[in-house]
């Protein structure tokens, strides 16, 4: 684990930026290095002086204003970031990182960093509103981005309304919780399983579900930003691999089993967010069912190995145990059933019922259930469930 968790603090063109000063100088009070990269338009606001002079770190502008011996500004930055923070956040910045533009130093930074990103926006209250900022606010959230959403009051361009920077506090709280996770599972294994299995019926049909993956793939991806040395078991889904992943691509709740089962040895943490078949056809057909007079009437089911009981039912040590359940009524209790049935330390409990909600959507409202009681957490996205249930599996790794 590094010393000092670095910060980097983006800044952009809004006249807010005075304020950094402060949140600048609380992070370096607290032992943080930081480093400051500014767009040209941020220098109009504050000089860079003032934040070389405040963290005793060159500040970073151009693109092109090379160190001498770091030739690739930006992914020096990005890699040296354990967290990164965009205080103020124009709407312009806001917009291109939504879109992926990188264009200088600040966003290309952004886009190249894997650190958390925290962005707190500052502007005027009818630019907040507007729609097409806040779907581009919406997009970063979806991507794990933390938004410091902004407060009410006097703005610079004389109107009254929301759209003022947020406290200096509430953006050190967020910069302090984001570096407390940076790397807290370092010299960690984590197996994750996602998305649904798919039960052949014959060569061309399967029964399945409604799973995206989305779910497993954000815890995933979280446990290795954190430093933890991942894999992920996952059924078809239509995502890419998550950076520093190592991804086991499966169809069925068989060959679900077999990959878990062959790795589970080597984990400290088994989070089982795939929604598994719980029946297969028994006897799927070698060549495809035809229409017609010989099509079968019904097709026979059998169950399938509950892979989450059979790792819950192993004696001796055995790694800290996630399942998830998927509820369409009386969620809490039966979550706490299967807690205890299948012998596991915490179970993620959904309501499914929702279409909104759960299968393949970008948000998710969760309870967490475990022997010590029932945590609900509101609807959030599913990368900022990832962070909670993985502050969670750190505590329950000691
Ligand atoms: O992938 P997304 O689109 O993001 O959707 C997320 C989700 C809705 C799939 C996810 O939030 C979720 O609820 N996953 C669990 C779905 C499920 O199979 O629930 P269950 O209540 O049927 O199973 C309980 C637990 O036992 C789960 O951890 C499951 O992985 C495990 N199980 C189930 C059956 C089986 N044969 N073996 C198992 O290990």
């Amino acid at each position: 684990m590094k010393e000092r968790t670095t910060v980097v603090v983006g800044v952009t063109g809004g006249i807010a930026a005075y304020k950094t000063c402060e949140l600048v100088r609380a992070l370096v009070k607290r032992g943080r290095r930081v480093k400051v990269v500014m767009t040209g338009a941020a220098t109009r606001f504050v000089t860079p002086l003032t934040f070389r002079t405040l963290t005793n770190e060159p500040v970073a502008v151009s693109l092109w204003d090379d160190s001498p011996g770091d030739p690739v500004h930006h992914v020096s930055l990005a890699e040296e970031a354990d967290v990164m923070v965009i205080a103020p956040c124009t709407a312009n910045v806001i917009a291109k990182l939504a879109h992926g533009r990188a264009d200088d130093l600040l966003t290309t930074t952004a886009l190249a960093t894997e650190a958390p990103l925290i962005i707190a926006p500052a502007m005027n209250m009818h630019m907040w509103r507007k729609d097409i900022t806040q779907a581009n606010i919406a997009a970063l959230r979806a991507r794990g981005a933390v938004i410091v959403d902004p407060t009410s009051g006097d703005l610079a361009c004389g109107d009254v309304g929301e759209g003022r920077l947020a406290p200096v506090e509430a953006i050190l709280d967020a910069v302090l919780a984001e570096a407390s996770r940076a790397r807290d599972l370092e010299g960690r294994s984590v197996l994750v399983t996602a998305g649904g299995t798919q039960e052949p019926v014959d060569p061309v049909r399967y029964l399945g579900n409604r799973s995206s993956g989305k779910t497993g793939f954000a815890i995933a991806a979280e446990a290795a930003r954190r430093g933890a040395r991942v894999t992920l078991v996952t059924a078809p889904t239509h995502l890419a691999d998550p950076f520093g992943v190592e991804v086991v691509r499966v169809h069925t709740a068989l060959q679900m089993r077999a990959a878990v089962l062959a790795r589970a040895g080597d984990a400290d943490a088994i989070v089982m967010s795939a929604a598994v078949a719980d029946f297969r056809p028994a006897r799927p057909e070698a060549g495809k069912i035809k229409k017609g007079a010989n099509a079968p009437d019904a097709i026979l089911l059998e169950p399938t190995p509950d892979i989450l009981a059979e790792l819950g039912a192993r004696e001796g040590a055995r790694p800290v145990l996630v399942g998830f359940a998927a509820e369409t009524s009386d969620v809490e209790r039966h979550a706490r059933e299967k807690l205890a049935s299948k012998r596991v330390d915490l179970i993620v409990a959904n309501d499914v019922s929702d279409p909104s909600l759960g299968f393949g959507t970008a948000d998710n409202r969760v309870l967490f259930v475990s022997a010590e009681g029932t945590e609900e957490l509101p609807v959030m996205p599913k990368q900022a469930i990832a962070r909670a249930l993985l502050d969670r599996v750190r505590e329950l790794l000691g």
